[in-house]
């Protein structure tokens, strides 16, 4: 009997960073495409070799979580991708955009990795949580997307601690701007030029990603900064 290729879960693998992780890790892994458009994600899946497929799920729906795990019993790599930034200071957030950012950024990835975590523990796997610069020092005048990236970097540092003796590495990844649709409309919305010159390409992000999960068992690379 043949054993199976190693399985990972990337969400917001529809675009941006969340894609270029996905097609890095399709050589060698199948890929579960998080996202909530099917027919996106279903024609990044025909594009990659091994047997990627969509997994569909609004991650702000914690019920529809519980749904779209139900049928994964074997998982070797986790990838919390997927985040919401809206541009509001602390000043202009309602209690409303808190929770819509808080829903996606944080609560998500702590209800997936829970709901998963069996299986994490079962393949001794690897949860990777894309942060940013702002979840370790803020500039920028996003006070609720800089708070969910803090506590995100907290999830990190507890999961590793409780779970880091059961054989589940955790990498912290905190890439600075990256060429993606969230910058193009974030630079749109300020009235600025876009250049994706000056920005890092997804798929210098990705390349970071696959070595911490190509790192030898025996080592743990928990945090990556990208410059
Ligand atoms: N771009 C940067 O400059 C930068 C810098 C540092 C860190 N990061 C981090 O890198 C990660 C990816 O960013 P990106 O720039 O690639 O973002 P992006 O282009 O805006 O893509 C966001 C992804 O998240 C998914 N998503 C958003 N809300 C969702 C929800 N409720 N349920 C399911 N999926 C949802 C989107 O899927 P749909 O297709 O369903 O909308 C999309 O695939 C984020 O964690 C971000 O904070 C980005």
């Amino acid at each position: 009997m043949t054993t199976p290729r190693p399985r990972a879960l990337v969400t917001g693998a529809s675009r941006g960073i969340g894609a270029a992780i996905a097609r890095a890790l399709a050589p060698t892994h199948d890929v579960l495409l998080g996202g909530r458009d099917a027919r996106s994600l279903e024609a990044l899946a025909r594009e990659l070799p091994g047997s990627a497929g969509p997994w569909v799920a609004d991650l702000a729906d914690p019920e529809g979580l519980a749904r779209a795990t139900a049928d994964i019993n074997r998982l070797d790599v986790l990838v919390h991708n997927a985040a919401v930034a809206e541009p509001g200071t602390i000043a202009d957030s309602s209690l409303d955009a808190w929770q819509r950012v808080f829903a996606v950024n944080l609560f998500s990835a702590a209800e997936l990795t829970r709901l998963l975590l069996p299986s994490l523990r079962r393949s001794r796997g690897h949860v990777v949580l894309i942060n940013a610069g702002s979840g370790l020092q803020i500039k920028s005048h996003r006070g609720p997307y800089a708070a969910s990236k803090y506590a995100l970097r907290a999830l990190a540092e507890a999961l590793q601690a409780e779970e880091g003796p059961n054989g589940v590495r955790v990498t912290s990844v905190h890439p600075g701007p990256t060429d993606t649709e969230l910058q193009r409309s974030a630079a749109e919305r300020a009235g600025r030029a876009y250049r994706p010159e000056q920005f890092l390409r997804p798929e210098s992000v990705a390349a970071v990603v696959l070595n911490a999960i190509r790192t030898p068992a025996d080592a743990t690379v928990s945090r990556a900064v990208i410059d």
